[in-house]
């Protein structure tokens, strides 16, 4: 069995504590599986601000150049607020993106059976849900140039970003797209504003010719986000695979983790190119954000956590037998009815961040 690098960055609010039970979970797949992990753990976002006076230190974005993958908690938090723009916590995040190269965002939007209840939607417009969001990550509005707030005259500033796409960046994710979607139910939904956007005819037209010439055997259609964002809430079971740009990919992200219930449910995987060596830089996390509302308080609920770890099994560790064991494990408690606040009905009992995370591990080991 390979030997994997792991760089655990819980980060700040309910980042470590929903780093815990992963921890754990990596203990157990060292014991019971024999798997290999090394274990890394360092600051990200404020916690690094405090201790490293920046969100991402040079020797902690080297360790995460080096490391198999990264396991990231969550970023930011009011106390932040006042730092210096460019070194916000979640500059942090959006420098181990780019830096990285980490151009493919998937975020897996499911519907679990137990957790039917707990979408402010009707359940037969969301039963069996299981949707696929690629997101361009590393490209767009979010890193392009000019960017700034300029002095226009006395009293008048203005505030610039850009959205750029080459066709490189365009095509690369398109393809990660229908490679994926051929392991699902082979549907590619493209989504951009390309009646408003230049970037967007040129998305439109790329994936189109990528489409055209070498996936051929998927089925493809397209969609303005907007008309999208309507499509996701009124016919969510018609979609398979999203993929879309870094700024209607973050948006119609949230959305989609919404019909599921709960944003704390939500795994992602930020993935790179392969190299020859069929290795690639990946960073997991939840969708989540930091929730300094309740952080400290073993409330959080630590799935969206426990299910990124299982994409990094499948994605970065080639253990797709113990991906999808953890993935059962969580079907198992939820089954079970074991809910934490955010995905509880109003008067149903709720447990915390730890004993969700210990009920996970009990039915792993059950298994
Ligand atoms: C996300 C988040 C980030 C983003 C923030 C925290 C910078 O909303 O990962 O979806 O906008 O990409
Ligand atoms: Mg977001």
């Amino acid at each position: 069995m390979n030997s994997y690098d792991i760089l655990m960055l819980a980060g700040d609010g309910i980042g470590p504590e929903v780093m815990n039970p992963v921890r754990r979970l990596i203990l157990w797949l060292k014991d019971e599986k024999g798997a290999r992990f090394n274990l890394h753990e360092d600051d990200v976002g404020g916690a690094a601000f405090d201790r490293y006076g920046t969100p991402l230190s040079a020797h902690t974005l080297a360790a995460a150049r080096e490391a198999d993958c990264v396991m990231l908690g969550a970023v930011g938090g009011p106390q932040w607020d006042k730092a210096p723009y460019d070194r916000r916590p979640e500059a942090a995040l959006l420098s181990l993106r780019k830096e990285l190269d980490l151009f493919a965002n998937l975020r897996p939007a499911m519907v679990f059976d137990a957790l039917i209840d707990a979408s402010t939607l009707k359940p037969e417009v969301i039963r069996g849900l299981d949707i696929l969001i690629v997101r361009e990550l590393t490209g767009g509005i979010y890193f392009g140039a000019p960017r700034g707030i300029f002095d226009v005259s006395a009293g008048e500033r203005k505030g610039v970003n850009t959205q750029v796409y080459t066709s490189t960046e365009i095509r690369r994710v398109a393809r990660v797209a229908f490679e994926l979607a051929r392991h699902r139910r082979n549907r590619v939904c493209s989504c951009e504003k390309g009646n408003v956007m230049e970037s967007g005819r040129l998305w439109r037209e790329d994936v189109t010719a990528l489409h055209a010439k070498e996936y051929k055997d998927v089925e493809l259609t397209h969609m303005y986000a907007d008309a999208c964002a309507m499509m996701l809430l009124r016919k969510p079971l018609d979609f398979d695979v999203i993929v879309t740009d870094n700024l209607f990919g973050d948006i119609l992200s949230d959305e989609a983790a919404m019909l599921t219930g709960s944003i704390g449910m939500l795994p992602s995987a930020s993935l790179g190119a392969p190299n020859a060596g069929g290795k690639r830089h990946a960073m997991y996390e939840p969708v989540h954000g930091s929730a300094p509302d309740i952080a400290g308080q073993d409330k959080a609920n630590p799935l969206a956590t426990l299910l990124s770890f299982a994409m990094a099994l499948r994605y970065s560790f080639a253990m797709g037998k113990e991906a999808a064991a953890v993935e059962a494990a969580v079907r198992k408690v939820l089954a079970d009815g074991k809910r934490t606040g955010d995905i509880a009905r109003p008067g149903e009992k709720s447990i915390g961040t730890e004993e969700m995370g210990d009920a996970v591990l009990k039915a792993l080991g059950n298994q």
